[in-house]
């Protein structure tokens, strides 16, 4: 393991829906964090050699059968270790200590009393807010334990032993409702632990072109673009790793927004000079959708045409041994793969399309370790334009599942000239950077409108804009009025084929993202 990911932080992950946000917390003070489950064994905990071990929060009682499985050999390692809420209790009971459920929980936020600023507490505000959620806490404090902090409720909120390193805090320091949590967590991993703040977008670059040279040695790479980000660093990552011997190459099912295709090519292509080729197949994928309403009927086609394709492309295209993609931690957490370890597996939901479990390639994955920010900063060290990186997140079927029943050709032309006035002015206005996912969306139906003299009976175009972290629930955006009046009129104006607008006022749940 390279120096920069050994100063790092592991996190043992008994089940709190924080986890990943405690690491990504700490990897944006610069310094690597990996998330591995509660059960781990000791040795593959000193193989990775941590400056520090956090157990993260989660929903079982310390005193439950179901409480997960922890080595507590982990605590003789004389690693500094951080507990959150559950892993607070953990350590608590494990040293002697009482951990009781009294039907008095906190949810939600609370202001601190500290006792101690030494260690985690340093620089950090007195009656701070914090954002707590749990049921137990601790009724009795262990022998060699000392608190650092009451809630306003009375309930230790935080607390640290007298010789080993092990903190504490019953509060959640990662969520952004804990107003100095970073200056907590900074405390514990640059003042207690000795962590290193290393883990910058150009190591990752450094270490990533290394092991892409190591992996492929002389073998030929083929690249699956498909616009967005994750798959454009990818592209530009294998060309700075191994130039002309990785092709990449962009299906263009008819179905992307006006000019994505040509913008992805340009900016991959000119701007840095990587190998690619955009096939344009909207010529077999358009026909197969002739007459098809039914959505997921729509998302087999695509997703079955995509895979005829691409085979049929690779094998035109030269003898490819490896097959690169975007694959991000957050599916490898979920699909229980831990690092290193366990053959690759290719997931269904696939960034470029389903793949098939079976096809014939070894797969270079180089974005494994990274979430959704850092694959945006690696994409800006790497010179990739701001207009790709920043690009809301566009689904694989693209604008067949935003042309609501039947797709034509001029259905889906209309569409496209809605959509890229919409776009338009939301980075005109200055707010598309404010929302998740934007997209227009044509609904079969016609209304009835006037334009000057004349009677118009036309089709009505759904606007939809949404917030959100992760796409998992999402809330509707508030769109300035004064917005919503441009888009309407530049829309009805300039759209031949659209004479009405509706804004798109449901969160999810109960409504999801896309309408199909
Ligand atoms: P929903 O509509 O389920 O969407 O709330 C959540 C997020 O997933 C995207 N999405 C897809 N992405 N292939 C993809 O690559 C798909 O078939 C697909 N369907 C939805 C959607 O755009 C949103 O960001």
């Amino acid at each position: 393991m390279n120096l920069f990911k050994k100063q790092g932080v592991l996190i043992l992950d008994f089940g709190s829906q924080y986890t990943q946000l405690i690491a990504r917390r700490v990897r944006e003070q610069h310094v690597y964090s990996e998330i591995l489950q509660p059960n781990v064994k000791v040795s593959d905990i000193v193989e990775r050699n941590p400056s520090a071990i956090i157990l993260s929060g989660g929903p079982s009682s310390v005193f439950g059968k179901s409480a997960p499985e922890f080595d507590i050999s982990i605590l003789d390692l004389g690693i500094p270790i951080l507990g959150i809420c559950y892993g607070l209790q953990l350590l608590v009971h494990h040293s002697g200590g009482k951990v009781e459920s009294t039907g008095k929980g906190e949810y939600g936020f609370a202001k601190l009393n500290i006792q101690s600023y030494d260690s985690l507490f340093n620089a950090v505000s007195e009656r701070t807010q914090v954002w707590m959620s749990h049921m137990d806490h601790v009724t009795h404090v262990p022998e060699h334990w000392s608190v650092l902090a009451e809630s306003e409720n009375g309930i230790i909120a935080s607390l640290c032993h007298d010789k080993n390193k092990w903190y504490a805090t019953q509060f959640h320091p990662e969520v952004i409702h804990t107003i100095e949590g970073e200056q907590i967590l900074q405390n514990f991993l640059f003042n207690v632990s000795e962590c290193s703040p290393t883990w910058t977008s150009g190591n990752f670059i450094k270490e990533q072109v290394e092991q892409i040279q190591k992996q492929v040695g002389d073998g030929q790479v083929l690249v699956g673009v498909s616009g967005g980000v994750d798959s454009s660093v990818v592209a530009a990552l294998l060309h700075k790793a191994i130039g002309e011997q990785s092709s990449a190459v962009l299906i263009d099912h008819g179905l992307l927004r006006k000019n994505e295709a040509n913008l992805c090519v340009h900016a991959l292509k000119d701007g840095l000079g990587v190998k690619i080729q955009s096939f344009n197949e909207s010529n077999v994928f358009l026909p197969k959708l002739n007459g098809i309403s039914d959505p997921e009927k729509k998302r087999k086609i695509i997703g079955e045409q995509f895979i005829r394709s691409f085979e049929s492309i690779s094998d035109k295209l030269g003898d490819f041994s490896f097959l690169a993609q975007g694959t991000l931690y957050p599916d490898v957490i979920e699909s229980g793969v831990s690092h290193g370890k366990t053959a690759h597996v290719i997931k269904s939901h696939h960034n470029v399309g389903g793949l098939p479990d079976d096809i014939d390639f070894e797969l270079v994955e180089p974005l494994r370790e990274l979430f959704k920010d850092e694959v945006r900063n690696v994409g800006r060290e790497l010179g990739l334009p701001d207009s790709l990186i920043d690009r809301h997140p566009f689904p694989g079927p693209g604008l067949a599942v935003r042309i609501i029943g039947k797709i034509t050709e001029e259905r889906i032309q209309i569409l496209q000239n809605a959509d890229q006035i919409y776009m338009e002015i939301l980075h005109d206005e200055g707010i598309y950077h404010e929302i998740w996912q934007a997209f227009a969306v044509l609904i079969p139906i016609k209304t009835v409108g006037v334009m000057g003299d004349q009677r118009t009976y036309e089709n009505l175009c759904g606007i939809r804009a949404v917030t959100s972290h992760d796409g998992m629930t999402a809330d509707w955006y508030r769109m300035p009025e004064h917005v919503m009046a441009r888009i309407s009129s530049e829309i009805v104006n300039s759209v031949r084929g659209i004479n009405r607008v509706v804004y798109d006022i449901t969160s999810k749940p109960p409504g999801t993202i896309e309408w199909e």
